[in-house]
């Protein structure tokens, strides 16, 4: 490597780390978010920390355009036995150019009629969530790890996840939003290798490949727990704050 190129890889690097940093500061006001200089530290740990690969250095130039490539390559997909019972795929939907991408479980059945992620009774209150703060679902990206309906709702196997889980990071790769919302267990776990409940992996930020993860309740468990909402509102407005910032 010439003594040019090294020397602006350290620039790009010490600018990468300050933005972090300042990325990192907390505006408070969030009792069950970890106070400023630990959400500081917590990030630097885990980015220092993430065996994942980084994404690479340039974002995509034409973002719709490759998520419509990707969604021919999943084309008619049969990849796993979910096709045999699925009507439609739902591939996702939203900006290509969203800050923030929401992550969920699979299609139930409304969204399985429609083609259309959370469309169903839990899409409603996320619907509701989003315009709490402001946002559309045109605003941001909604999709799921994976793109068929698992019969009667149940949790996706392993092996579905595995076949379906390319083309949800190549969404995520092309969107690169500022940070990714993971909806319930199911989002959470698979993103990021985990498997503990979202109970205790909620309140902290977590990191994709360099990009903030926040994990709350999925909008259905809201709809049957309540109580929990406010947690889940403390969650989205850190998401905001993220989304916000850098
Ligand atoms: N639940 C999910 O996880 N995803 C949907 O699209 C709808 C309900």
């Amino acid at each position: 490597m010439d003594v040019d190129n090294s020397l602006q890889q350290e620039i790009r690097s010490h600018l990468a780390r300050l933005r972090w940093y300042l990325t990192g500061l907390y505006r408070g006001g969030m009792e069950h978010w970890p106070a400023r200089t630990e959400a500081a530290d917590a990030r630097r740990q885990a980015r220092d920390d993430s065996p994942q690969p980084a994404l690479p250095e340039n974002p995509p130039q034409n973002p719709a355009a490759i998520l419509s490539d990707i969604q021919q390559e999943l084309g008619d997909c049969k990849r796993c036995r979910l096709h045999a019972t699925r009507s439609r795929i739902v591939f996702g939907e939203g900006s290509p150019a969203a800050r923030v991408v929401f992550v969920g479980e699979g299609p139930g059945y409304e969204e399985d009629q429609q083609g259309l992620p959370f469309v169903g009774r839990a899409g409603k209150l996320l619907d509701k969530m989003l315009r709490a703060l402001g946002e559309t679902r045109q605003d941001v990206y909604i999709c799921n790890v994976v793109k068929c309906r698992p019969p009667n709702n149940r949790t996706p196997n392993n092996d579905e996840v595995e076949v379906c889980m390319p083309f949800l990071i190549r969404q995520i790769e092309t969107i690169r939003p500022r940070v990714i919302c993971a909806l319930g267990a199911c989002a959470a776990h698979n993103l990021l290798g985990v498997s503990k409940p979202v109970s205790q992996l909620r309140g902290k930020i977590h990191y994709w490949r360099g990009i903030p993860l926040v994990p709350t309740f999925h909008p259905a468990y809201l709809l049957r727990n309540p109580s929990q909402k406010s947690a889940a509102w403390q969650d989205l407005l850190e998401i905001q704050r993220l989304a916000r910032s850098g």
